[in-house]
This record gives C-alpha cells, sequence and structure tokens, in this order.
C-alpha cells in the first residue's frame, strides 16, 4: 500500500496513464494557444476570446493532473519531448481557419473524453476514488463542450 492506502502496482498503471492524459493535454493546450493567435476572419473576437477561456481551462487541468500523479506517488514528465512521443492528439501546425480548429477542438476533447473513460475503470477498479472523481468532472464537462461546439458548427 502507498501513503493514501492504495495498492502499490495499481497506482504505477494509473500514474502512467495520467502522464498519457497529461502529454495529451499539454499538446492540446499549446495547439489551442495557436489557435487563439492565428485565427482569422468575421468570428476574430468570438472565437480568439473562447480559445483563451478553453486553454486557460486547460492550463489548471494539466496542474491538477500532474499533481494527482504526485499525490498517487508517482512523477509526472515535464519535457515536452516526452509530452509529442505519448500524446494522443498531434500538434496542428499553422491553423488561421476557424472552422479548423473548432473541427480538431471537438475530436480533441472526443480523445481526452475516451482516456478519461479508460482512466474511470482503472481507477475505480483501484478503489481509487480521488482519481475517479477527478475524471468524472472533466468527462462531463467535455461532454457538454462536445454538445455546444458541435451546435456552433451546424
Ligand atoms: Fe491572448
Amino acid at each position: 500500500m502507498n501513503n493514501i492506502g492504495l495498492d502499490i502496482n495499481k497506482t504505477k498503471v494509473l500514474s502512467k496513464e495520467l502522464n498519457d492524459l497529461l502529454a495529451t493535454y499539454q499538446v492540446f493546450y499549446t495547439n489551442l494557444r495557436g489557435f487563439h493567435w492565428n485565427i482569422k476572419g468575421r468570428k476574430f473576437f468570438e472565437l480568439h476570446l473562447k480559445f483563451e477561456e478553453l486553454y486557460n481551462d486547460l492550463q489548471i487541468k494539466i496542474d491538477e493532473i500532474a499533481e494527482r500523479i504526485l499525490t498517487l506517488g508517482g512523477t509526472p514528465n515535464h519535457a515536452f519531448s516526452n509530452y509529442l512521443e505519448q500524446a494522443k492528439i498531434k500538434e496542428t501546425g499553422l491553423v488561421i481557419d476557424g472552422d479548423f480548429a473548432m473541427n480538431n477542438i471537438i475530436e480533441s476533447f472526443q480523445i481526452t473524453i475516451k482516456i478519461q473513460r479508460n482512466l474511470l475503470d482503472i481507477s475505480g477498479e483501484a478503489n481509487d476514488e480521488g482519481t475517479n472523481a477527478l475524471m468524472s468532472d472533466y468527462i462531463r464537462e467535455q461532454e457538454k463542450l462536445v454538445w455546444m461546439f458541435t451546435s456552433f458548427m451546424a
């Protein structure tokens, strides 16, 4: 058992999966910064602000995930070279088109939701209510964002 009464082998698996999620969020965050900066067109002000809101939220989640890994007894990765290897989201390069950015964001949330659902299974099995609750919150928030972003694009 570790310091918080969880099975050490199970928390190792959780830390590994959480590090993959952390990497995915870091690439997603950096993509969003690029969208915020480079977007052009009639919806500039609306999208520029929306992208800022999203990356600020991801920044909070990135810190929560890293500190959850530490709480479980693991070590969060912080090198971008690791992030690029582990992330389930790819770098986008330069994006100036709002529709492209919005579709990319919807796909990115679909990916994070999937990783988080997988983490829920593992944390449930490990009796890790802390990680479970965190993942549940993220999933609920991001499912709602997928609905709203999809409605925007309809
Ligand atoms: Fe800005």
